[in-house]
């Protein structure tokens, strides 16, 4: 049994959805790391303050239901909002952004076994993770997600703005100088774009089982 699951790619590939599922079928606990980092963005978006002085005393904690907290408030709603998502790859790029967030996520992963998302945990969060997975799919797919996604949550979504959204943001975090998104070399590719949920899922259960 793999005790520490890694999962990275791009925006809407289905990271989160199906690494919620597979953690509660393992009894797992799960880590959206893109929420941290979406939740220094709202306290930025939100203070007009720089991110030197936001971080400093920053408190983000996620709990067991998927519940995200800045600074003791419930933020699990307004961190995915289209602002905060661009926010979020602005502020990835700060290096002492990442060191911050990468120890909490480390800490948060000594807590038993897990399955943590994002962008650079096979290659630099959990290295010695036993499973790493690359989830990815086409642009389309990722926009059209993405626009359910949204919808489903009564936002106001265009597809064609979203896709050109989904392709800066993926540009920004593949280009990036430190920690850009990237598969690491002992990962398992998984192509989800002609993929339900379900099949991913049954996929990652059986890499984690054997
Ligand atoms: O949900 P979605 O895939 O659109 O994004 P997310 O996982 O919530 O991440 C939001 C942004 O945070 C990404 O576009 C990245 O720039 C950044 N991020 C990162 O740099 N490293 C991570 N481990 C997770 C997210």
């Amino acid at each position: 049994m793999k005790k520490i699951i890694a999962v990275d790619g791009p925006a809407g590939a289905g990271k989160s959805t199906v690494s919620k599922i597979v953690a509660a079928r393992l009894g797992y606990t799960y880590i959206d790391t893109g929420a941290m980092y979406r939740a220094v963005a709202l306290k930025v978006l939100e203070n007009g303050k720089s991110v030197e002085d936001v971080i400093r005393d920053i408190e983000i904690k996620l709990d067991e239901a998927g519940k995200v907290f800045l600074d003791g408030r419930e933020v699990t709603k307004e961190i995915r909002t289209p602002e905060v998502s661009r926010g979020a790859s602005d502020v990835a790029k700060c290096g002492f952004v990442r060191k911050k967030l990468t120890e909490l996520q480390r800490q948060m992963a000594t807590q038993g076994s897990v399955i943590m998302d994002g962008r650079d945990i096979g290659t630099q969060v959990l290295p010695n993770a036993d499973l790493k997975i690359f989830l990815t799919a086409t642009v389309e797919e990722r926009a059209r997600r993405r626009f359910e996604e949204l919808k489903a949550k009564g936002f106001a979504a265009d597809f064609e703005q979203i896709k050109k959204e989904i392709s800066l943001r993926d540009k920004q975090d593949s280009e990036r100088e430190i920690a850009p998104l990237a598969m690491a070399e002992d990962a398992i590719l998984l192509d989800t774009t002609n993929l339900t949920i379900e099949q991913v899922v049954a996929k990652i259960l059986r890499l984690a089982q054997a």
